[in-house]
């Protein structure tokens, strides 16, 4: 049985898609059949990031209108063994998605897979709740900045309310905490908030650190996830992450500033 896993945050564009691609790809990788599914219908960008967008002919809606069957809708990733793309319709409205509709997509998926990942849109209406009301977890993704923390707290409220699980009253949605685009420099010059900061404001578990990195513009130009590039920081803390979400013990790497030696300050960082 499928785990269903949102990415979410609230604020718009602090890297939910980003992550969403390189987890999908992280967990495929380790062995696990996944799906990643692009709930922002109108806005849709995972396509791009997964580097499929000329394959896609029929999407998320047109299965949930029943104008095509998932098989016909889900992509296979041409790197990944294991990984398969849901993408959203560009031309759709938000409304084109149903609460049943969604449910049905994802119990067909259910018993195939062993995780679906939900790329949420921005925000905290419709689509953004849609996408989380089905989740046993949600990676809920935050910037080092008060609005994008203050926006994470409104979803962390949501998913405590609107979700079927807390619906149902039983269990709550397992919430985990990524951070992305930090930069040590930037905390330790007081233009961003610290990891501590952070994570005592939505005191939830932190389940990775993603610096800010060159390595996800050239990896989402080139249509290839970022966890493809195992010499990269963010593509090593996205593996991170993901052995984080497989339960192992990882330690946090990325979140110091790389202090210049003696001699590379003296010698222009040459050795
Ligand atoms: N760790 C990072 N380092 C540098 N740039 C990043 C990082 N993570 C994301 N970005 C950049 O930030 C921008 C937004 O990323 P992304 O599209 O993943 O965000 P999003 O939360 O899905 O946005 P939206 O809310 O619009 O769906 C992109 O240009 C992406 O390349
Ligand atoms: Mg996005």
């Amino acid at each position: 049985m499928a785990k269903i896993i949102v990415v979410t945050s609230g604020k718009g564009g602090v890297g939910k898609t980003t992550s969403a691609a390189a987890i999908a790809t992280g967990l495929a990788l380790r062995g696990n059949k996944t799906i990643v599914i692009d709930f922002d219908v109108g806005l849709r960008n995972l396509d791009l990031i997964m580097g499929c967008e000329r394959r896609v002919v029929y999407d998320l809606v047109n299965v949930i209108q029943g104008e095509a069957t998932l098989n016909q809708a889900m992509i296979r990733d041409k790197r990944t063994e294991n990984l398969f793309i849901l993408p959203a319709s560009q031309t759709r409205d938000k409304d084109a998605l149903t609460p049943e509709g969604v449910e049905q997509v994802l119990n067909n998926l259910k018993d195939e897979f062993d995780y679906i990942i939900c790329d949420s849109p921005a925000g905290i209406e419709r689509g953004a709740q849609l996408a989380m009301y089905y989740a046993d977890e949600a990676i809920v993704v935050t910037n080092p900045e008060v609005s994008s923390v203050r926006d994470s707290d409104r979803i962390l409220g949501l998913l405590g309310s609107k979700t079927r699980l807390a619906e149902q009253g039983k269990e709550q949605v397992k919430e985990h905490l990524l951070i992305t685009r930090y930069n040590p420099h930037r905390v330790d010059h007081g233009d961003m908030l610290n990891l501590n900061d952070i994570t005592e404001i939505l005191s939830i578990k932190l389940l990775g650190l993603i610096p800010e990195s060159e390595a996800v513009l050239r990896a989402s130009n080139q249509g290839v996830p970022v966890t493809h590039d195992d010499d990269s920081d963010a593509g090593q803390a996205y593996a991170d992450t993901v052995s984080r979400l497989l339960g192992e013990d990882v330690p946090l790497r990325f979140h110091e500033a790389q202090k210049k030696s003696f001699l590379s300050r003296m010698f222009g960082g040459r050795r």
